[in-house]
């Protein structure tokens, strides 16, 4: 089977979040459950972000251009090979080479420019995959532009196309203006990507693609309702044959405890005692006193409204003065939220530490300090952190929703199950009595080692959820393409 990854991000060369974790490991996963005839890659844009050492192992597929409605722009393919996987690097500086990833002026045309320039190394180099898997709103282009262009090159009419949302609230909305300008779309086909009088383009995509998934069962559900989806329900509903949702799994060996030379002091579930050691270091970075009886409280997260800080705003304050414990923070966003957290830790320093910085060496650190581990967002795809605190023995205090309520069940004092603490409702004071239920439970010595145990073995791998994305390939394969798309597009335009 031949698998062509299309995203925007992958570990390890450019990452801002959840979705680098996925691209970074799924497709060695995937290509270690298919074995040897398998030939999987990954295409990213090339970013300043890819370190010297990976450049140097690159070699230079081929250059050529790329047309984007009247511009004539260049085009580098680097390519490498990693964990057994080919990734093709899409190399123009103009659109790349830029101080973040994201938040540019002309964001859609830089991505429809990437959309464009994976056609293109599909037909020069001739792997025409049976399966394309694009991943957000940054692919989506890729997905419009391939089926877009069925009629002109028959190759693409056997590529089955599975278009993964990670989150739907980032959709790439764009103006009508720049239908033909920027995106290379005719009037006729206005259409396909028309959401709310404007161009949506993670719309066009669900439209195009074959098969529709998101990263848990329970956000598969959620984006069906008005609530959750950010305006797309209707189109998800009107589509739902084809959607479904798979669960992320973690790169285990990345985040793993006893063998992970980001944290100062390794430690395994049978002996903790690197644990405690890790802890204290934390609380020596974030200037606690290192006080091993004293429940630490992290947050590894993007300061975004979504992930719940409204919540931690409300009663984080009140929370700390009324109990004996450290809330440690690790994270970039929003600048209000950004502000907020620095503020409390300059007015409580012996409390709460805001470290204001998108860091994965730093992150383990984290994981590895924390007793307990908060992620009480508004709405989760999947979310991978709950995981890997889960992994480094730190308990989950989350709010039920999306992949947080697939993967973590709340702790049953009476029959000690459970693999961490939950709360329903999206309410600040529920949030803080949860929480503080899990601080008497972290005194109770027994019960909490216990718990810590169950945590820390919890399967989080990508060894049942890429046997799944196996079968949906395979299923994928068995039927017949979503060709009456086709008909969507106005015949025989080539812009
Ligand atoms: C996005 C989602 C997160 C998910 C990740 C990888 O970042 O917000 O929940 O885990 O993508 O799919």
């Amino acid at each position: 089977m031949k698998i062509l990854y299309v995203a925007s991000e992958a570990l390890p060369f450019a990452s801002t979040g959840g979705l680098a974790d996925v691209i970074g490991s799924l497709p060695a996963a995937v290509r270690g459950k298919l074995g040897a005839d398998a030939d999987v890659r990954v295409v990213i844009p090339m970013y300043p972000t890819v370190k010297s050492k990976y450049l140097d192992e690159m070699t230079l597929e081929f250059e050529t251009t790329v047309r984007l409605a009247w511009r004539q722009q260049y085009c580098g393919v680097w390519s490498l090979t990693h964990d057994g996987v080919r990734f093709y690097f899409i190399d123009n500086e103009y659109y790349f080479k830029r101080p973040s990833l994201y938040g540019s002026f002309d964001d859609g045309e830089r991505f429809a420019y990437f959309g464009k320039a994976v056609l293109k190394l599909i037909s020069e180099t001739g792997f025409y995959p049976d399966i394309l898997h694009a991943n957000d709103w940054q692919t989506a282009s890729a997905v419009i532009y391939l089926k877009q262009k069925v009629s002109l090159d028959p190759g693409y009419a056997d590529v089955r196309v599975l278009y993964t949302i990670h989150n739907i609230e980032y959709q790439g909305v764009y103006d009508f203006a720049i239908l033909g300008d920027v995106f290379e779309l005719s009037d006729w086909d206005r259409h396909v990507v028309e959401f709310d009088g404007m161009i949506n383009l993670t719309k066009g995509a669900i439209v195009c693609a074959d098969r529709v998934s998101t990263v848990s069962p329970r956000y598969a559900q959620e984006i069906r309702t008005e609530y959750y989806s950010s305006g797309l329900s209707p189109v998800l509903n009107l589509y739902a044959p084809k959607l479904c949702g798979i669960l992320n799994g973690i790169d285990t060996k990345y985040y793993d405890p006893s063998a992970d030379p980001d944290i100062a002091f390794p430690y395994s579930v049978k002996d903790r005692k690197g644990k405690a050691k890790d802890k204290k270091e934390l609380q020596n970075i974030c200037g606690f006193a290192d006080s091993p009886d004293t429940p630490l409280v992290v947050m590894v997260s993007r300061l975004a409204a979504h992930k719940g800080f409204d919540l931690v705003r409300r009663i984080l304050e009140e929370f700390l003065a009324n109990n004996d414990v450290q809330f440690a923070l690790l994270g970039t966003g929003e600048y209000e939220l950004e502000d907020y957290f620095s503020d409390l830790s300059r007015r409580c320093p012996d409390k709460c530490r805001a470290v204001l910085e998108y860091n994965k060496a730093l992150s383990k650190k984290f994981y590895a300090g924390a007793d307990l581990f908060l992620m009480p967002s508004k709405s989760e795809p999947c979310g991978l952190a709950q995981m890997i605190a889960s992994r480094y023995g730190a308990v989950p205090v989350v709010r039920e929703t999306g992949g947080l309520s697939d993967t973590i069940r709340p702790y049953n004092e009476y029959t000690g199950e459970g693999n961490g603490f939950s709360f329903a409702n999206y309410n600040a004071h529920e949030m803080m009595h949860v929480l503080e239920d899990a601080l008497v439970l972290y005194h109770n010595k027994k019960a909490w080692d216990a718990l810590v145990t169950r945590v820390m073995q919890m399967d989080f791998s990508w060894e049942a959820s890429a046997d799944r994305y196996v079968e949906l390939y395979r299923s994928m394969l068995s039927e017949t393409s979503n060709l009456n798309v086709k008909e969507a597009f106005h015949e025989g335009t080539d812009h």
